[in-house]
């Protein structure tokens, strides 16, 4: 895949030997404190293996973009379970270095594919009101937002931010013979 810089991403599908070089490109966008939900960098890789092992096991869909061999990005599509089991969640990081060059589009119209094809019917995300790039990103993917949480996140400044709820509707996939 062309980058708008030139460069070429390459995208694969996560497996377990990538895991050290994920977790330190997770870390660095948990550092920047301002875009992700999760706090605390990942630590623990024994614990991180043991939940991609239980997630891919339960459908997690995660791809790793990689330039010149380094891990630059990663985005993941994660069923949920049950009553819910029609619906996945969507989630995406990319190094900064790497931003504004087109992957996010790139993962995005790569899930939106992807949970068609698996018939999944919704796919969900939340994103940060402050984060103005990711939710034009979402918007021009087909996201409509559907829900808001009002000042969900305190940054350690002390400041807060929404949380926006957006969904996308996939067409319905019909089945053979119908
Ligand atoms: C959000 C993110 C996934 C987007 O991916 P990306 O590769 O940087 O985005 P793209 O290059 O595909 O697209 C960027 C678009 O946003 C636009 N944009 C950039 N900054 C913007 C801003 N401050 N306000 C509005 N639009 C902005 C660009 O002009 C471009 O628009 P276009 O596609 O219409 O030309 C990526 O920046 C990222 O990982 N950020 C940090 C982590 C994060 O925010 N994760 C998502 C948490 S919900």
């Amino acid at each position: 895949m062309a980058l708008k810089n030139g460069q070429v991403a390459s995208l694969s599908w996560l497996q377990e030997a990538d895991l050290g070089e994920v977790v330190a490109a997770v870390n660095t966008v948990i550092h920047e404190d301002k875009y992700l939900l999760m706090d605390c960098q990942i630590t623990d890789l024994e614990a991180e293996l043991s939940w991609f092992r239980q997630s891919a096991e339960s459908g997690m869909r995660y791809l790793i973009a990689r330039v010149n061999g380094k891990v630059i990005g990663g985005a993941s599509l994660i069923p949920f379970k049950g009553k819910r089991a029609h619906i996945a969640e969507f989630g995406v990081y990319i190094l900064k270095s790497h931003r504004n060059l087109g992957l996010g589009t790139i993962f995005l119209k790569e899930f939106i594919e992807v949970a068609t094809e698996n018939r999944f019917q919704i796919i969900q995300l939340s994103t940060f009101s402050t984060n103005r790039r990711a939710l034009h990103v979402y918007k021009k993917c087909g996201f409509r937002k559907c829900g808001k949480l009002s000042r969900d996140i305190k940054f350690g400044d002390g400041t807060y931010t929404d949380r926006i709820l957006m969904e996308l509707l996939l067409p319905r996939k019909r089945s053979a013979g119908e």
